[in-house]
């Protein structure tokens, strides 16, 4: 479905991601770990068209997609729920989650949208007309991937979704996903929360200074002892 050649992203004369290959496949969930820096939001939003690459190509159910105008990204059926989630906080959860859907296909679609989002999150279904700045970090967690959900996307790019929020809440939302993925929505996850992303991943790649160092199961992955211990910060001999 998706498939990265060679690609290269650059801010000015600093090389964020050097040659990155990567594919998703339909349906697939596909889960991003690495350290500070490693670039995996830089990976993540050129994707959602963001960032220009400098090198290589990528593609998208077979169409080259590496010099579509950003704009675009969204009608081939991609949505990003960035870092930070990036809500208009004044504006209502209704209103927050509507702009998900502001191209003619998604908006003949609105209402049967909301339902399957308020049916996901059901705690947003009596708060769509509070701000969405009044919500607990959860549920604007929930607002955003909603947002993205509104879209239709067959591909959804999540940005270490759990960032900030309670253990509790952090179960919840990675249990979202899961059903998110379950409806056949292919799922790329960037995730700090290693040890949870990992549990719900079917294939993992790594990656450290801008470059791929292994893909791979989740569970190969968690076998080998340096890249728990160097990239996926746990510890060599305890398991997750
Ligand atoms: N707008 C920018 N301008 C210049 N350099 C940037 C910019 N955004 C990111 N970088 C640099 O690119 C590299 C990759 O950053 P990126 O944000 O993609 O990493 P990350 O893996 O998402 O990190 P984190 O875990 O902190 O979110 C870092 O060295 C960072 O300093
Ligand atoms: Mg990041």
């Amino acid at each position: 479905m998706l498939e990265l050649s060679s690609i290269r992203v650059a801010y000015g004369q600093a090389t964020a991601l050097w040659d990155v290959s990567l594919s998703i496949a339909s349906g697939e969930l596909l889960c991003v770990v690495g350290p500070n820096s490693a670039g995996k939001s830089t990976l993540i939003n050129a994707i959602a068209g963001l960032h220009r690459i400098s090198a290589g190509q990528m593609h998208f159910d077979g169409q080259d997609i590496s010099r579509l105008a950003p704009h675009r990204f969204c009608g081939q059926g991609i949505a990003l729920v960035p870092e930070g989630r990036r809500l208009f906080t004044e504006m209502s959860v209704r209103e927050n989650l509507e702009l998900g859907s502001y191209l003619r296909a998604a908006r003949a679609q609105r209402s049967q949208s909301l339902e399957r989002v308020c049916a996901l999150f059901p705690a947003l279904r009596e708060k769509l007309a509070q701000p969405a700045g009044s919500l607990s970090g959860g549920q604007q967690q929930m607002v955003a991937i909603g947002r993205a959900l509104m879209a239709q996307p067959r591909l959804l790019l999540l940005d270490e979704p759990s960032l900030g929020l309670a253990p509790g809440i952090v179960l919840d939302l990675f249990e979202a996903i899961r059903r998110i993925h379950a409806d056949g929505i292919a799922v790329l996850l960037v995730e700090q929360n290693v040890s949870m992303a990992l549990r719900i991943a079917e294939r993992a790649a790594v990656l450290e200074e801008g470059r791929i160092v292994a893909t791979g199961h989740p569970d190969e992955l968690m076998a080998q002892p340096e890249l728990r211990r160097a990239y996926l910060g746990l510890d060599a001999a305890h398991p997750a």
